[in-house]
């Protein structure tokens, strides 16, 4: 397989690594592009493929074209893109907020592929949500769940409208996590223990709840009342978060995370037009 990835930055290198890591691709096979020039000298060092420009005809090849820059950066990018791009190819793009649409109509392609992965793909553990054009073929599909799938778990989503609730919830998600966990950690500092204690109570509680969660084949209302007894500690916190809304808090943060994405999808529809 012949894939191009633009933008190698942070998502773009993880995706490069992952697909290397699994021999889906050979180096040889690899083009990427990068716009910034110590990014470039960087790439080139590592060795991991060849480094083009937006326009390199070498692109039209590519059996898969990962766009991986910042939606901001899209319309710059268009221009040079549409002209190496083969109609064979799948465009597979990570830009938050830019939808199907509006990838066909700024790059004339019909095969999109739009995907809202996670920070953990980092280290093979992400999700990553999908949504394809009817130009995209089975076979296109198998390809590109392939691909997705070095990084973890992948989930097609028929409707492509629930992306942004996809960003505002697993997209998001892992920062509201390392939140909560961050939280838990001062609380153990203010009752008297020592960072790294209070960080590896929390951390290993964290981990077995997960487990708990997928392995106990009970509703989580009965997970939490298995902890919380009557007039005992779990009870007091839960009243406290339960006194202050701490719900209702949380799913307002969840949904105004999801209005901003969409926000952020007009804006970048409007900048880009
Ligand atoms: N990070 C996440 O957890 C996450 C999760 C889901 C989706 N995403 C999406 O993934 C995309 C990339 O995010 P990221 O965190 O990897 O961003 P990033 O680290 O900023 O990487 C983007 C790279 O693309 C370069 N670039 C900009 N314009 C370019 C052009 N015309 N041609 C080639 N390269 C260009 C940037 O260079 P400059 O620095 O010089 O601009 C930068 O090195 C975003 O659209 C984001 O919405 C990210």
């Amino acid at each position: 397989m012949k894939i191009t990835i633009v933008g190698c930055g942070n998502m773009g290198l993880i995706y490069a690594r992952s697909f290397l890591k699994y021999n889906i691709v050979s180096k040889d096979d690899l083009l990427l592009v990068e716009k910034n020039e110590t990014r470039k000298e960087d790439l080139k060092k590592l060795n991991i493929g060849q480094v083009v420009v937006p326009d390199n005809t070498l692109i039209s090849d590519s059996d898969v074209v990962i766009l991986s820059v910042k939606p901001q950066d899209f319309t710059e990018l268009a221009a040079d893109l549409k002209k190496v791009l083969n109609e064979k190819t799948i465009l597979l793009s990570i830009m938050a907020g830019i939808n199907v649409s509006f990838l066909q109509e700024k790059l004339q392609h019909q095969k999109i592929v739009r995907a809202m992965p996670n920070s953990p793909v980092e280290i093979g553990m992400g999700i990553t949500a999908y949504s394809l054009s009817k130009a995209v073929s089975i076979e296109d599909a198998h390809k590109v769940e392939n691909l997705l799938a070095t990084t973890g778990r992948t989930l097609y989503m028929e409707d492509e409208n629930l992306l942004d609730a996809v960003t505002a919830l697993s997209g998001s998600g892992p920062a509201y996590f390392f939140y909560f966990v961050q939280q838990l950690i001062e609380a153990g500092k203010k009752m008297g223990m020592t960072e790294a204690t209070a960080s590896l109570l929390v951390k290993q509680t964290m981990l077995g709840s997960f487990h708990l969660i997928n392995n106990a084949n009970k509703p989580l209302d009965e997970l939490i009342q298995a902890v919380a007894s009557k007039g005992g500690t779990t009870e007091a916190a839960l009243t406290t978060f339960a006194k202050h809304n701490v719900n209702t808090h949380l799913q307002e943060g969840l949904l105004n995370a999801e209005k901003r994405a969409k926000e952020l999808a007009a804006a970048a529809a409007k900048s880009n037009s």
